[in-house]
């Protein structure tokens, strides 16, 4: 019979035991990799002392492959909850030093236990993934466990935020997880993510391709898309989690809490009467004009290195938590392509699921034209752009700070697809085309009868800008609110949030939209 000291220092053991990961071994290889354990890392993102583990004595239940004999408390990935900046977030922490982060079927159960938690009590999901992917010596059983995840993933998609930082070499089931989650975060050098790694790229297509060039940092918030945000080390990477956290809520049903600003709501800006220069083709950047309008000019950009056409990002308007969504004219003209418009129909659809109100910059010139564009079906990824803007209920506000053209103008967060307050700028051109294009279009003739073709078109381009390049047509039909002053665009755009900030309205009924993907 154990006395109650022999009881309690079994516990103590057995603690101490499971803080040992893989041995000192391998957690030394880890550092030499450049990267931090599992138990670091959850120190770097929560709040000092918040953590409280779940399940550390879960091991697996395998017996082939000599694992009969290998047994790590928990099995490898590190499961529970704890606070960041005072709110309370669902983690799972994967550890490499064990079966290389591996998952098995224990380790997914683990997974789903506080995924299931999280979703009962509406809290955040953080995963911070560095897995080898399926346990190869569990079979089966391993792909069932991922299947359970990804299951989750969808069920608590849209309801709690899920946010996944990949911080190692990420293969198979484990990249697939982090795909359907809200955001991925990568560390540039330490982490990589593919669904088959580089030996079996030699293998099946013949390519040479390293790791990094296949799926580091750099490829997937630059190439692929697949990630948003890159860090430069784990530190940063886990600043980017809690900053994040800082802009969504804790579920569906929550808002994002108001943080009072010392930026004055009624601050004026008259740099941005000059922001849009005279000439409608010269390029400027869209960024100069959202640090002038939020709070302490502080702009968290979502997706920096992908799509440049587009900026989306969060921030405050007087105290306001805010998805912006933004044009930039400097790359590509600010055309809308087929990346652009999937970076910013995805960031819509996020801020509408959240409850985080959309504000919408224009500079648009109209969809890009070209074969590739058409080939690539632009139609299709144009239109979940033109989607996500319907369908979406949070508050929505719209600045035209020069080009609305076309279908674009359409697509931006109009009024006629439930734009709540939509401001232009005097310098707005809210037409079907620029004005050459116009004129080339509708007075070919006129052009060609005449004796001086060349002045027949400056005169009708200089006659049509007049009439029609300029905010005055659409405010005479009020699809256009209110045309303001550049300067006085923030007071304006607080006074709208706090207008909306009850807003309530609904879609029709239904199983689900069917989005054009
Ligand atoms: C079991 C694994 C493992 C795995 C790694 N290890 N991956 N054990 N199952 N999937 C173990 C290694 O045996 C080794 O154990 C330790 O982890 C470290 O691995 P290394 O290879 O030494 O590390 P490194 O050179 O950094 O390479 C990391 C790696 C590589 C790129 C992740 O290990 C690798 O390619 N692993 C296999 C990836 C893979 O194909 N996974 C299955 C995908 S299929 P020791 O004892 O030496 O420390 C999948 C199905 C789900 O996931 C699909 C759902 C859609």
């Amino acid at each position: 019979m154990s006395t109650n000291e022999e009881r309690i220092a079994r516990l103590e053991r057995l603690r101490a035991e499971a803080l040992q990961g893989g041995g000192p071994v391998r957690i030394e290889r880890q550092h030499a990799w450049g990267k931090l354990t599992a138990r670091e890392r959850l120190d770097l993102l929560l709040d000092p002392g918040s953590f409280v583990e779940m399940d550390a004595f879960v091991t697996h239940r395998a017996t082939e492959f000599g694992l009969a004999n290998q047994h790590f408390l928990g099995d490898g990935v590190i499961t529970g909850h704890g606070t960041v900046d005072g709110r309370l977030v669902f983690v799972f922490s994967q550890d490499f030093t064990v079966f290389g982060g591996s998952l098995s079927e224990a380790y997914a159960e683990k997974i789903c236990k506080i995924m299931d938690l999280a979703m009962k009590v509406g809290a955040p999901v953080i995963g911070l993934n560095d897995s080898g992917g399926a346990r190869i010596q569990e079979g089966v059983a391993s792909l069932g466990g991922y299947a359970e995840i990804f299951l989750r993933n969808v069920l608590a998609s849209g309801v709690v935020p899920q946010i996944s930082v990949i911080l190692g070499p990420c293969a198979g089931g484990a990249v697939y997880s982090p795909a359907m989650t809200d955001f991925t975060i990568m560390v540039d050098g330490t982490s990589y993510m593919f669904v088959t790694g580089p030996n079996v790229v030699k293998a099946v297509t013949h390519e040479e391709v390293d790791a990094d060039s296949l799926g580091g940092a750099g490829v997937h918030t630059g190439r692929s898309g697949v990630a948003h945000l890159a860090a430069h080390d784990e530190a940063e990477a886990m600043e980017q989690v809690r900053r994040l956290l800082a802009h969504l809520p804790q579920n569906n049903l929550g808002d994002v809490p108001l943080v009072p600003t010392n930026d004055p709501v009624d601050r004026m800006d008259p740099e941005l009467d000059t922001v849009v220069p005279a000439e409608p083709q010269k390029p400027y950047d869209m960024h100069d004009v959202l640090r002038r309008v939020v709070d302490d000019a502080d702009f968290f950009e979502i997706q920096p290195a992908w799509a440049g056409n587009i900026i989306v990002g969060f921030a405050r308007i007087g105290g306001h938590a805010v998805g912006i969504v933004a044009q930039q004219p400097s790359v590509l003209a600010g055309a809308l392509d087929i990346d652009a418009s999937v970076k910013a129909a995805r960031f819509v659809r996020t801020c509408d699921a959240f409850n985080v109100p959309l504000v919408t910059f224009v500079d648009v010139p109209g969809f890009l034209p070209g074969v590739a564009q058409e080939h690539g079906g632009i139609i299709k990824h144009g239109a979940k752009l033109l989607y996500a803007y319907c369908e979406a209920t949070v508050p929505k506000v719209t600045v035209i700070t020069r080009k609305a053209y076309g279908g674009a103008y359409d697509v931006m967060s109009s009024k006629h697809i439930r734009g709540d307050m939509n401001f232009a700028w005097p310098t707005a051109e809210i037409a079907v085309m620029g004005a050459e294009g116009a004129v080339n279009i509708i007075f070919k003739d006129a052009i060609s009868d005449a004796d001086d073709a060349a002045a027949e078109r400056a005169r009708l381009v200089a006659e049509y800008e007049t009439e029609f390049s300029n905010p005055y047509v659409a405010a005479s039909r009020g699809y256009i609110d209110e045309v303001i002053l550049p300067h006085e665009t923030r007071p304006r755009l607080v006074r709208a949030l706090e207008i909306l900030a009850d807003k309530r309205d609904t879609n029709p009924r239904k199983k689900h939209g069917n989005i054009p993907l």
